[in-house]
Order: structure tokens, then sequence, then C-alpha cells
């Protein structure tokens, strides 16, 4: 079962195996994931958003949402959690000094 590592606010973390194959946000949302801040779940809000830390390269490819919605972003790491399936060990953050999804990232959210 991979690892997640969740980076949190103030150097604090959260840690825990998950089933593989496994998308955190439906963890989440079934509150089987702690801390992990997600929206609607369809890749449109933007509010997943995670900057991968470590195991980014195990990771599905960016699909037409992320690209759309993140932009050159993804060439930073950041990444839509809502579209991932998480098949191996991942550390990842939400804080907002690392995480900075820009306002033209909103507009988008209408377009779809
Ligand atoms: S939860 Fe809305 S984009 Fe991921």
């Amino acid at each position: 079962m991979p690892n997640v590592k969740l980076h949190l606010e103030d150097n604090k973390f959260h840690e825990q195996e998950v089933p593989t194959n496994s998308n955190l946000v439906v963890l989440a949302g079934i509150k089987q994931l702690p801390h992990l801040k997600y929206g609607c779940g369809m890749g449109k809000c933007t509010r997943c958003a995670s900057k991968i830390l470590k195991g980014g390269e195990a990771l599905n490819e960016p699909n037409w949402k992320e690209r759309k919605m993140l932009g050159d972003k993804l060439d930073q790491g950041i990444r839509l959690t809502c579209q991932l399936t998480i098949s191996e060990d991942i550390e990842l953050t939400q804080e907002k000094s690392v995480v900075k999804i820009g306002i033209q990232y909103s507009k988008s959210v209408n377009d779809i």
C-alpha cells in the first residue's frame, strides 16, 4: 500500500497508507484522509492543487483538465490531486506559501 505524506502549515505533516490506486480526494470525501483540501472533485475548482515533493514520476500523466486549469504550474510540480491515481509512495503539500494558483485559473473554471 502506498504511503502518503501530506505536509501541513507550521512544519506539521500527516502521514498514512492508502489502498493502491487510490484517489486522495475520494478518500478525503469519505473521511479516510484528514487535512486534504478539496472542492469539486472534478478538476474544475483547483482547491485540491498540491505541489508534489516526492513520487511524482509514478503518477499518471496530466490530463486535459490539469493542463487547462494549471497551465505552466504543471512544470513547477503542481497537480490537481483529484485527478491523480496513487500507486506508489508520494509526498505532497498544499501549503499556501508553496501552492499559488493565480486568478487566471479561476477564469478557466467559468470556461468549462
Ligand atoms: S477538487 Fe476541484 S479541482 Fe480538484
